[in-house]
Formats: structure tokens, C-alpha cells, sequence
């Protein structure tokens, strides 16, 4: 009786641990969940109770031994076949130079492929898979010996237990265990917020994490893994490189997608090239490319020298995370009174180009990051074009102070005000000269004024002579002459385009009012709604509500913007000035191939600039917004995009578009 139950507990068991684990590798590896969350959860519970009840049935393999535990030291085990590292090279050159190296030593003027993949900048390491089960994964070490990690292996969900479909006697798996960005920025955040030193990238934060003498803290971190390639193998062969990468696809490991195979050398010169510019799009950090033959019996024939591959290179670019010193934060006063703090660094090199500046978000944020002027900090460039700092680098120097808002405005004087439940500090003064600074510099970009950019602005304000937008157009000639920087013809071009500046549609004038909350999609918005600004100023909040990306609170702002005195000077001024307070022809939605479908555009473009994008798309009937949402038709990508459109948009699965794309929609490719 007893043994009968014990044998429907067993089989129970195992067809508990089979769901589990390919519910797993639906849910991390394939991106396909096979069951709801609490599907998952009802049949973990039960296996746990079931292996609690009958501890016989616990398997290597069982889901439930992915949680933590203590070890006090990593036991040395040996690879059986070691792990190489990858000769390097950073330019086409060099690259070019191997591929004659590679035809060189195979003599015989075969064809020889590549596959090309991301180069992950995580950890190593090497799983080792009997009869399917996982039974060891190593880090790296000498690449001979490594630590046996097992016990923090497991905890990864990313890594299966057990090979999918028919297993071979023994393979070792070879991958790369990393943190996603988003993962670091957190595990940052956290280890700031106690006080811990911060990882300086991605990569620490992965081998200090995989590295723990606790798994239970390994299994807090969403480690994740992309699988490579193979070690020693028995029953199981390969002939090339992309199909071992499609048969541990098949297995339930997670190959990167982006591999690719190519014919020939200039194609994976190009490739490189392409994903120097492609790496923000990605959720992890990549330090390059791998290149590799493809076909395995050239690998051998190619050999390996100093336990590097002649047979691979990684192409490597510089690091998108650098350490240099904060020398100070500055405040500069935004155009709707907000203080943004800024950071000044001592240069450094990140991701190829030289970084003396960061944003800083509020006062909280820098505190809560312990970020202090005069330490040594992590810059980081993301997606984002601004770099930013992720924290200090090293354990604090003594008696550098925490950062402080100025109680009053640098600019005005005038108190400052934190309002309840706001990040940000503001300079409540409307009349505060920086808002009309601001409004001014932002307004040159708004109306495409060439040849008059912040640098002549400033220079202007300082002398007295614009302060207000319609200063701006009462400008001569003789009085540009004047400054530093121009001469007659330098002086004239620029009259010109402030004057032609005047036909600037009436969405774009509403932008550059500078009124709160109003971004270009929003003016956008109520241009189209009211048609003209006498409509504007007449309605009433609610009304304002109901245009489309408006709520009850932006609606307020719009209208209590108009409502005050100095402001609805001003539009009468710049109205009777000539500038456009009306819906133009050009501005209304157009019928075309493309009406329907939304797009978004980040990142700089080649051919247009990302104004001429939109113009462009909204004349073929698109609609162009500023956020990405699930409605969005595609993401044009340019170069530098921003990264939490990006990260969005492969979330929604909305379509990433390249420039290319963009040109074939328009027709002109
Ligand atoms: S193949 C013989 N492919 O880069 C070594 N390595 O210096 C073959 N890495 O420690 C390695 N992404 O951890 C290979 N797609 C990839 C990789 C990759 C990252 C790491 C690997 C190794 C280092 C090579």
C-alpha cells in the first residue's frame, strides 16, 4: 500500500518537475509563458509539499533546489576542456588583417563564414549538463580551474535544470552570465541606500553577485545568462558554429537572437560597424563583438595560440563606464523655474567620447546616491546622451558634504519653494530672469533660427539687449555687428532667418510660449483643437481637458497662463509683430498611404533632422508622438536614442525601425 503511494508520489513528482521546468525555459529563455503566474506558483507549492513529505524524491534537477543557501568557501573544479579568452581587435584594419591571416593558414582558397555575435560583458562560465540534468557550473577562473558555483547557478531561472528534448551522455555549456542595465541600476540604488560600495558596472555587479558565499542573495539579483558555445561533448556533434548555437537553442538554453551568419569579411566589417551604433538599444552592457569561423573543422584546423582561438576575435569598443573625479554640482534654473543641479568632472574618456558634464536629477537623488563634490565618481553613458553618474567610486572620503539646494534663487534671489510631493525645487518668480533666458534659448531651437544659437543669447541678455521674445525681432542689423562673434554678412544672415522665423506654424509658437506642461506634442494638440489663440484664451479648464493628453491639472495651468496680464501682453506683442496665431493649411492632419499609424522618432537621423522625420511622415498622413505607447506603429531609431523609448518599445513589442526603414516608408529607398 504504502510503496503504491510512494510510487504515484514519484511519478507525481516527476511530472511536477517536467511542467516546472518547461514552464521555465518558456517563460525565460523562449519569451513564451506556457501557464499564468499562479499556475506556476499552485504547482511549485505542491511539489515542495510533496518532496517535504517524501525527501527520496528530491532531484538535482527539482525547481525547488534553485533557492538559497550558505557555502562557505567555492570548491576548485577543472574544466575538462579549458576555457580560452579572445584576441582583440578595434579597428576594420585589424580585423581585416585576421581574415587574411585565417585564409592564410587554410591554404586551400575555401570560402570561409562568420557567425557574429554580441559580446556580453558579464561573467563566464561553464555549465556542465549530464544526461541532460545540470549537475556543476564553474566560473571561469584561470580558465582551467574555476569555482564550482553551483549552489548560486541554479538560483538563475534563466538556466535550466534540465536540457530540453533528447540529452546527450555529458556537455559543457558556455555563457555569460550578466545583470541586465536596469538590474545594475537598481542593485546601485540599494546598495547606496546602506550604505555598500557601488558595483562600477554591469560586469562586477554580475561576478559579485554569482559570487556570493549566500545564494539567497544571488537569487535577489536578476541575473540572466546568454550561452555561447560548448566545451568537451560526448554524443553530440556539431559541423559549425551556428548550428551548435541552434542545437542549444533547442535545448533550452538561451543563445542571443542577434547571432548572425555572414559570407564574408566586408559583411562583418559592416556588422561591427552597425552595432557600435546598436548597443544602447539593448537592456545589457556589450563591449563588443564577437566574430567567429563558422565552420568547425576550420576552427580546428586554425588551432588555438596562447589559449586564444585563431579562429575568433572580439572587436571591442571603448567602455561605456568610466571613474573620474566630481570637481562641482551647479544649479541652472530650467525655463519653468525648476533647479536642475549639474555635475563638473574632471574630462575622461567614456564610450569614445570626452565627458566633462552629467546631469544630476533632484537634491534626494544625489544624497540618496551619495554622490558628494570633490569624490571620485562612476560615469556612465546609457542610452541617454547625457551621461550620468551612477555613485562614487570608492568608500567616502571624511568631510565632504552632503549636497544642499540654494535657499534662494542664483538668479533672482527670490526663495526658493519645494511644493508637497515634488522632486524638484522651483524658483516661484515668473518674472525670474531665467525663464525669460531660457524661454529665449529655447525659443532659437522652436523657431529654427539659424546662425543665433544659446551662445549669441546669452551674449545678448547680458548686454540688455533682448529680454522678452519680441526683443528678439526687433533686433538690427548694426546692433549684431557689434558682438563678438559677427560680421556683416555673419550679422545679416542671422536678421534674415529671426525675421523668417516669424512664419513659424502656430503649433510651434504655442510651444515656444513656454507654458507649463507643454511639450511640442501637447501644443501640437491644442493648435488642432482650438484652431486659433483667441479660442485658446477664452476657454475655460474644462474645455482645455478634453483635448487629447490632457487632464483637469494641465488644463489648469493652460488657462491660468492666459489668464495672467504679462503673458497675454505678450502674445498680443509677438502677435502684432506678425508671428502665426492660427492653425496654418500646413498644419492640419493630412490623409495619406500612412493615416492610421503613429510613430515615434528618437535619436539623431543622417538624412533629416528629427523635425524633417515627423514633417515628413505627418505629410504621408502619420502621426508622430513623443511617447511610446502599445498603439505606437514603430519606433524610428536614430543615432544616441533614447534609452526608456527603447526599453518601452521592446516591452510593448512595438517595431524598431532604422533610418533605413524610415527611408523605404517614405518612399524614398
Ligand atoms: S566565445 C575561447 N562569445 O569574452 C573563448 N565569448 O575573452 C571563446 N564573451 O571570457 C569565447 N560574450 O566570457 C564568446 N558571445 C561570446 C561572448 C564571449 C562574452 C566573453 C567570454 C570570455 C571573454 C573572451
Amino acid at each position: 500500500m504504502a510503496s503504491s503511494k510512494t510510487a504515484t508520489a514519484a511519478a507525481r513528482a516527476e511530472e511536477l518537475r517536467d511542467l516546472l521546468n518547461q514552464a521555465l525555459i518558456a517563460y525565460h529563455v523562449e519569451d513564451e509563458p506556457i501557464m499564468e503566474d499562479a499556475a506556476y506558483d499552485a504547482l511549485y507549492d505542491e511539489l515542495v509539499a510533496l518532496e517535504e513529505e517524501h525527501p527520496e524524491l528530491v532531484t538535482p534537477d527539482s525547481p525547488t533546489r534553485r533557492v538559497g543557501g550558505l557555502s562557505d568557501k567555492f570548491e576548485k573544479v577543472q574544466h575538462l576542456e579549458p576555457m580560452g579568452s579572445l584576441e582583440k581587435v578595434t579597428t576594420d584594419e585589424g580585423l581585416r588583417k585576421w581574415d587574411e591571416d585565417v585564409r592564410k593558414r587554410l591554404r586551400t582558397g575555401e570560402p570561409v563564414a562568420y557567425v557574429l555575435e554580441p559580446k556580453i560583458d558579464g561573467l563566464a562560465v561553464n555549465l556542465t549538463y549530464e544526461n541532460g540534468v545540470l549537475v556543476r557550473g564553474a566560473t571561469r577562473g584561470d580558465g582551467v580551474q574555476g569555482e564550482d558555483v553551483s549552489r548560486n547557478i541554479r538560483t538563475i531561472k534563466a538556466i535550466p535544470l534540465r536540457l530540453k528534448g533528447g540529452a546527450p551522455a555529458l556537455i559543457e555549456v558556455r555563457g555569460e552570465v550578466y545583470l541586465p542595465i536596469s538590474g545594475f541600476r537598481e542593485l546601485n540604488e540599494r546598495l547606496a541606500g546602506t550604505n555598500q560600495k557601488l558595483a562600477p558596472n554591469p560586469r562586477n555587479a554580475a561576478a559579485g553577485s554569482l559570487r556570493q558565499k549566500n545564494s539567497a542573495i544571488t537569487a535577489d539579483r536578476p541575473l540572466s545568462i546568454w550561452v555561447y558555445g560548448a566545451g568537451h561533448r560526448e554524443g553530440v556533434e556539431f559541423d559549425t558554429q551556428f548550428a551548435m548555437l541552434e542545437w542549444l537553442r533547442e535545448h533550452g538554453l538561451r543563445t542571443n537572437p542577434f547571432a548572425q551568419r555572414l559570407e564574408s569579411i566586408d559583411d562583418v566589417a559592416a556588422a561591427c560597424v552597425e552595432w557600435e551604433k546598436r548597443r544602447l538599444e539593448l537592456d545589457y552592457e556589450i563591449d563588443g563583438v564577437v566574430v567567429k569561423v563558422d565552420s568547425l573543422d576550420q576552427q580546428r584546423r586554425l588551432g588555438v595560440l596562447h589559449s586564444r582561438p585563431r579562429w575568433a576575435r572580439a572587436y571591442k569598443w571603448a567602455p561605456m563606464t568610466a571613474v573620474t573625479r566630481l570637481l562641482e554640482i551647479r544649479i541652472r534654473v530650467g525655463r519653468t523655474g525648476a533647479l536642475n543641479p549639474w555635475a563638473i568632472m574632471e574630462p575622461v574618456q567614456v564610450g569614445g567620447v570626452t565627458v566633462t558634464r552629467a546631469t544630476l536629477h533632484n537634491e534626494e537623488d544625489i544624497n540618496r546616491k551619495q554622490i558628494r563634490a570633490g569624490d571620485d565618481v562612476i560615469v556612465q553613458r546609457a542610452g541617454d546622451v547625457i551621461p550620468q553618474i551612477v555613485g562614487p567610486a570608492g568608500p567616502h572620503r571624511r568631510g565632504t558634504k552632503e549636497f544642499r539646494m540654494p535657499t534662494h534663487c542664483p538668479l533672482c534671489g527670490t526663495e526658493i519653494v519645494k511644493p508637497e510631493g515634488e522632486a524638484m525645487h522651483r524658483c516661484p518668480n515668473r518674472a525670474c530672469p531665467s525663464r525669460g533666458l531660457e524661454t529665449l534659448i529655447n525659443w532659437t531651437g522652436v523657431a529654427d533660427i539659424e546662425g543665433v544659437g544659446e551662445q549669441t543669447i546669452r551674449i545678448l541678455w547680458e548686454q540688455g539687449l533682448v529680454r522678452l521674445l519680441p526683443d528678439l525681432y526687433r533686433l538690427t542689423k548694426e546692433q549684431l555687428v557689434e558682438l563678438e562673434g559677427f560680421a556683416e554678412i555673419s550679422a545679416s544672415a542671422a536678421i534674415e532667418s529671426i525675421l523668417r522665423s516669424k512664419q513659424v506654424p502656430f503649433s510651434r509658437v504655442l510651444l515656444g510660449l513656454n507654458i507649463p506642461g507643454i511639450g511640442w506634442v501637447l501644443a501640437r494638440n491644442l493648435a488642432s483643437h482650438f484652431g486659433t489663440v483667441d479660442r485658446l484664451v477664452a476657454a475655460t479648464p474644462e474645455e482645455v481637458a478634453e483635448v487629447e493628453g490632457f487632464g483637469p491639472d494641465r488644463a489648469e495651468d493652460v488657462v491660468d497662463w492666459f489668464a495672467d496680464e504679462q503673458n497675454r501682453a505678450l502674445v498680443q506683442e509677438l502677435r502684432d509683430l506678425g508671428l502665426r496665431f492660427e492653425l496654418g493649411a500646413d498644419e492640419r492632419p493630412r490623409e495619406g498611404p500612412l493615416t492610421g499609424s503613429t510613430y515615434v522618432v528618437t535619436g539623431t537621423l543622417e538624412r533629416f533632422s528629427r523635425d524633417e522625420a515627423k514633417t515628413r511622415l505627418e505629410a504621408l498622413g502619420a502621426k508622430v508622438t513623443d511617447s511610446v505607447s502599445a498603439k505606437t506603429t514603430g519606433l524610428v531609431v536614430g543615432e544616441e536614442p533614447g534609452a526608456s523609448k527603447l526599453t518601452k518599445a521592446r516591452k510593448a513589442e512595438v517595431p524598431i525601425l532604422s533610418e533605413a526603414d524610415l527611408l523605404v516608408l517614405l518612399g524614398e529607398s
